[in-house]
């Protein structure tokens, strides 16, 4: 999936991966040798509030300088490549399974545009759109459609440049995400990603890699946080680091965080059922959903996947980012749970390592 592709001569440049968020900045560095991906470097920063908001960049200049001190930071080296893909919020993007008639590649590209414009809010000539054939279904062709409004993008986009850096290709970060974490079980079983964030959760039920379906609500790590902080009367940072110690772990029925969080995986249970019982109706009713796998910094929340579990009666997983990647060689003892918050930018550095397009 190609959203915006520089051809750069036949060369095979390697890019690191770069997550923008409302609250942070990651970047994670691949390099791939003899079809091993090992991992380089990798960063996080904390932004503060106001840069970027609600997906959208209001400060490219401060962003520019976030990204350049988190490149700098970056462990175990600074991270010098210049080359980056980074990835555009799913709030913010429209992807889309469609089917057209089977025609040729020039007819379909037009059938595929107004196929598009039929079912998205805005009007195609403001979005990038970019398109990939993904099964046939008798007479019709199956497509997935990706498609970013293009001010979007190029705000992203021109950030970057800012930041000194050379943009090879955009993606829509749950892309990325399910990169990072779904392999050939998943090929066959659809499973359902739910990417726990700063600021919102990402649901993503996909198969064979393709993202079937997504949304966003606005339960998210920051949530939890929010919540303690309200019934206890405390900071945030208190309320943080309470989170961060107790998490949902042997809580017992009258325990005061099992009333402050109970609401809460309620919520995040209904909607995950929400969105496979809309799959199973209106997607795709012979493959079910039976896994859920969970990614983002709010899923290293303790005992998140057991409480989970046992009110949605189905298996819960927690994500493994170096699934498909050696860390032999890295100084560090790092291990899948830390890199939870980095799945996207790590899907972002698979592709980077790998760059063919
Ligand atoms: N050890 C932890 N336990 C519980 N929550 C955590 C932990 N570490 C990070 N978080 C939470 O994860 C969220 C950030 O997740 P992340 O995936 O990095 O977000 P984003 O991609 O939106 O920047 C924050 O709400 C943070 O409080
Ligand atoms: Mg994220």
């Amino acid at each position: 999936m190609n959203l915006l592709t520089y051809n750069l001569l036949g060369l095979k440049p390697k890019a690191f991966g770069l997550e923008i968020e409302n609250c942070s900045v990651k970047a994670v560095y691949l390099e791939k040798k003899r079809n091993k991906f090992r991992l380089v470097s990798c960063g996080k920063k904390m932004m503060p509030r106001g840069i970027v908001q609600s997906e959208q960049i209001i400060d490219p200049k401060k962003l520019a300088e976030e990204i350049r001190i988190l490149l700098g930071s970056a462990q175990p080296k600074p991270i010098k490549t210049k080359n980056v893909i980074f990835s555009i919020p799913e709030t913010k993007a429209f992807i889309r399974t469609i089917e057209i008639p089977k025609m040729t590649v020039q007819e379909a590209r037009e059938a595929v545009k107004w196929e598009t414009e039929a079912n998205i809010p805005i009007s195609v000539d403001k979005v990038y759109l970019d398109w990939q054939v993904i099964g046939s279904k008798g007479e019709k062709e199956e497509i997935l459609v990706v498609a970013v409004p293009k001010n979007i993008v190029d705000a992203y986009y021109e950030t970057a440049v800012l930041a000194g850096l050379v943009p090879l290709a955009v993606e829509v970060d749950v892309m990325a995400t399910i990169r990072s974490l779904t392999g050939q079980a998943e090929n066959i079983q659809p499973v359902l990603i739910a990417d726990i964030g700063a600021d919102n959760t990402s649901l993503a039920i996909c198969q064979n890699q393709i993202p079937y379906f997504t949304s966003s609500i606005p339960l998210s790590g920051n949530t939890f946080t929010e919540a303690i902080q309200k019934e206890l009367g405390v900071s945030w940072e208190k309320a943080e680091e309470t989170k961060f110690k107790f998490g949902l772990g042997e809580m017992a029925n009258e325990d005061v965080l099992y009333r402050i969080f109970n609401p809460l995986i309620e919520n995040l249970a209904s909607e995950i059922e929400k969105s496979i019982n809309f799959f199973a109706e209106s997607i795709n009713s012979s493959d079910k959903v039976e896994k859920v796998i969970l990614s983002g910094g709010g899923a290293m929340l303790h005992e998140f996947s057991s409480c989970l579990g046992s009110r949605l009666k189905m298996e819960i997983a927690i994500g493994d980012p170096l699934s498909q990647i050696d860390i032999r060689s890295f100084p560090y003892k790092i291990s899948s749970r830390d890199l939870l918050s980095y799945s996207t930018a790590t899907g972002l550095a698979l592709r980077g390592a790998d760059y063919e397009n």
